[in-house]
């Protein structure tokens, strides 16, 4: 016995190390942690249970035989964050590049199992060269097995991954069917071709960096959602932002205890919306007055900023927050603020989370780049998000509500629970400059005419009681008062229950 306890703590011993510790030397002088040490970082003290640390790669080809190492280049298994339970599986660059074998893929496979059937999330940490070019296709199938999951998990129980390495080539398509991923900036890249392949195809000279560093992702092509500075920040912000995520979608999002009071009134909200409809202000402000102790966690700051998303709380209970934002693009929705949305509600959607609109929406940006980008089939997803969506929906418009865009901001139509109104809010089918123009052609010479046409289509439409003779908003509410009436109305609706008719799946246009 006492022989077997010896040679187990060996073996323990030999797969803590990895691939050695001048790999591990190295892993550090390039700003990273080991995969070992990022979990110790992302769980509660001691709660984290690793499985299947003796597995091997059953690879004999290249040489491959006579190279084994324990746990075969991913560390995964059970912990908690904030006291809640997650699976997770973290990879090791310092075993065969942390790429992807047969038997590598197997160890994610059991866990994503496991998650599923106890119901909890599943956290990637990648760090990964690839596929196992020793092992073919093996290792591709190895990818196909974990990607099938990710689809059948969808849905189910959150998924996250964290970017904090090389990720690429079939790689990519894993996170890309998670719920979010986040980067660390200079260390991780994402493409799906590397800097050569692309050279030697279109002739484009481009770093791993510019082509799919965390600036470029969180920016240019919307794939990832954040970026953070460093491992160390990237773990921290990920045990914050879980503590927003029910752990699967039949459960509610966790409460947490708040002393921030929910009729906690804000003034300084009456002066909030500029007295020219044209100036912009800051939607940011608003949310942070209204939600629990200003605690807002953004979602994709860098990516379509005229549209901002992102959770916070109300009297303790997650809300995910969607909001116009005046200070880009006047707040119009274009393509990616459309996408950007979407998913946002979809995500909300399927884990009981319930959304708050803010709406201050000019229309739909107009131009040739739209409308050939597909802005019809891109608008579409943010507005079949919104219908398609059963968890409560409160909207608040604090300004502009302009034409097809005022439709799809979780308006009354598309199901919207509780729609009010700020007394500055003008509903209407556009601007009444632009109104007056079209509806009135004969007055174009005559300034002063239409100036006065003008001021007696912004007397008619530039305010909220026509929407609200129709009931279309409940209510016109002032502004100083948004946290408590929006906290009440999801204080209500907390036992809101429809179902959509039954459907194998719904048509989204993609
Ligand atoms: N399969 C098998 N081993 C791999 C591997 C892979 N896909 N990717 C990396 N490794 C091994 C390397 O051979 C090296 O082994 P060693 O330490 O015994 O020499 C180790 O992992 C570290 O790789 P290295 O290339 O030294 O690290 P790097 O930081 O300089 O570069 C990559 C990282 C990912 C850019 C580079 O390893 C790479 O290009 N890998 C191949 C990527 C690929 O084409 N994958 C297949 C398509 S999905």
């Amino acid at each position: 016995m006492e022989d077997i306890l010896i040679r187990l703590e060996e073996m323990r011993n030999a797969a803590q190390l990895g691939g050695g510790q001048a790999r591990i030397d190295s892993q550090h002088a390039k700003g990273k942690l080991t995969a070992r040490e990022r979990l110790v970082l992302l769980m509660d003290e001691g709660s984290f249970e690793e499985w299947d640390m003796f597995v091997e790669h059953d690879c004999t080809d290249f040489g491959m035989g006579d190279n084994k190492v324990p746990g075969d280049g991913v560390v995964t298994g059970h912990g908690l964050v904030n006291g809640r339970r997650v699976f997770a599986f973290s990879q090791d660059f310092t075993v065969f590049g942390g790429s992807l074998s047969a038997a590598h893929a197997r160890k994610i496979c059991k866990i994503m199992d496991q998650a599923m059937k106890v119901g909890v999330p599943v956290i990637g940490l990648n760090d990964s060269g690839g596929a196992r070019i020793q092992e073919g296709v093996a290792s591709l199938a190895g990818y196909a097995d974990v990607f099938q999951r990710n689809v059948l998990a969808s849905g189910v129980v959150p998924q996250i991954s964290m970017i904090m390495g090389p990720c690429a080539g079939g790689a990519v398509y894993s996170p890309a069917m998670t719920d979010f991923i986040f980067m660390v900036k200079d260390s991780s890249y994402m493409f799906v071709t590397g800097p050569e392949v692309v050279k030697t195809v279109t002739n484009e000279t481009v770093t791993a960096e510019e082509l799919g560093g965390a600036s470029t992702h969180t920016s240019k092509s919307g794939v990832a959602d954040l970026a953070f500075e460093n491992d160390v920040e990237a773990l921290l912000e990920l045990r914050r932002f879980l503590g927003f995520l029910p752990l699967n979608n039949k459960e509610q999002p966790p409460h947490r205890p708040t002393d921030d009071p929910l009729d906690r009134p804000d003034m300084s909200l009456d002066t909030l919306v500029p007295a020219n409809p044209n100036k912009p202000y800051d939607m940011k402000e608003l949310i942070e007055k209204i939600v629990d102790e200003g605690d807002f966690f953004e979602i994709q700051p860098t990516n379509a900023a005229n549209i901002i998303t992102g959770f916070g709380r109300m009297e303790g209970h997650p809300v995910g927050i969607v909001a116009n934002q005046p200070m880009v693009l006047a707040g119009c929705l274009d393509i990616a603020s459309s996408i950007k949305a979407g998913r946002f509600v979809r995500f909300c959607d399927a884990f009981n989370i319930p959304i708050v609109t803010l709406v201050d929406v000019p229309g739909f940006l107009p131009g040739t780049a739209q409308e050939y980008g597909g802005i019809i089939k891109h608008g579409a997803k943010l507005l079949y998000a919104y219908a398609e969506a059963t968890v409560p929906k409160v909207t608040v418009i604090t300004r502009k509500a302009y034409g097809g865009a005022y439709d799809v901001m979780s308006s009354k139509h598309l199901r919207g629970d509780v729609n009010y109104a700020w007394p500055s809010a003008e509903i209407a089918v556009m601007g009444p400059k632009g109104a007056v123009e079209i509806i009135f052609r004969g007055d174009r010479d005559d300034p002063a005419k239409l100036a006065e046409r003008e001021a007696a289509y912004r007397e008619k439409f530039a305010n909220p009681f026509v929407a609200g003779q129709y009931g279309f908003i409940d209510d016109v509410i002032r502004p100083h008062n948004t946290r408590r009436r929006i906290g009440r109305a999801l204080s209500m609706l907390r036992t809101k229950d429809i179902q959509n008719p039954w459907k194998k799946h719904g048509n989204i246009p993609l």
